[in-house]
């Protein structure tokens, strides 16, 4: 994984060339309290879902009124429907940059709006293109526009699963699986982790804001296969500011 060099190598010029317009206050200060504070590699970046709280920063009825103009506008890519939070897009591109996926899996296509977010954010921002593969059970959905050269939509009920094996085995690795389709979440995750390795990364969107005995018992057995919450996103603009509290799960 890419970690924060940028912030180190800020520092190490600015006090090699600048060290006058470090003093508190001064013109680079601000950058000086930016890089204490982003340290993608602090020590308990990674925690146990069940040593964690639920608080969460993020209410569901943040989200934008359906029926207003501001809202519509705010949940859109190019002009299809991605229903993603501003603070969750900022989060899954920086964690495209970080872990330079080859892979992203997307459960939930709806539009395809979100798939084409995914693709355009891999294509510019991965320096070894991957593949983008999202699955829904409604695909006449998709909309025409929806296309990219590393996008492709698959048709499937995740209440059976029946995912192309073949396919899963042949998809390179790091993976990023986002489950946004809320159907058996943790038996299509118990089934997508068979082919998964060290290093991917599993977020689960809005089911676990309801932190429910059902998400509890669920996230246990998570942990128990070996996945950890990777603090660094769900805390990042606050505890759990996010649709997926402890749910931005990376696998040891
Ligand atoms: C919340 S929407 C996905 C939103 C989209 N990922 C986005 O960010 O804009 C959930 C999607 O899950 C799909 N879905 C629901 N049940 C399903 C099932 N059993 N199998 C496959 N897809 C299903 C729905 O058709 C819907 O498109």
């Amino acid at each position: 994984m890419k970690i924060d060099s940028g912030y180190k190598a800020f520092w190490e010029t600015a006090n090699k060339n600048y060290r006058d317009q470090l003093r508190p206050w001064g013109p680079l200060d601000v950058g000086i309290a930016i890089s204490n504070v982003v340290n993608a590699d602090h020590s308990e970046r990674f925690a146990k879902p069940s040593e964690r709280g639920w608080m969460s920063s993020l209410h569901p009825k943040i989200f934008p009124n359906r029926s207003t103009t501001v809202g519509a506008l705010a949940l859109t890519y190019k002009g299809l429907m991605n229903i993603k939070t501003p603070f969750d897009l900022a989060l899954y591109t920086r964690l495209i940059w970080e872990l330079q996926p080859r892979t992203i899996l997307e459960l939930g296509s709806l539009q395809g709006g979100s798939g084409l977010w995914f693709a355009d954010h891999m294509s510019v921002l991965c320096e070894d293109l991957g593949e983008v593969h999202s699955f829904d059970w409604n695909s006449k959905c998709i909309h025409e526009t929806a296309r990219h050269p590393l996008l492709t939509f698959h048709q499937i009920d995740l209440n059976v699963a029946n995912f192309d094996e073949e396919l899963l085995m042949r998809l390179r690795h790091p993976w990023l699986v986002i489950d946004d389709a809320h159907v058996q979440i943790f038996s299509v995750f118990s089934h997508l982790n068979s082919f998964m390795e060290s290093g991917d990364y599993y977020v689960i969107e809005d089911n676990p804001m309801n932190a429910n005995k059902e998400i509890i018992d669920g996230l246990e057995l998570i942990e128990k296969a070996g996945f950890l919450v990777d603090t660094y996103y769900t805390d990042a603009f606050g505890s759990n500011l996010t649709c997926a509290p402890n749910a931005w799960l990376r696998k040891s």
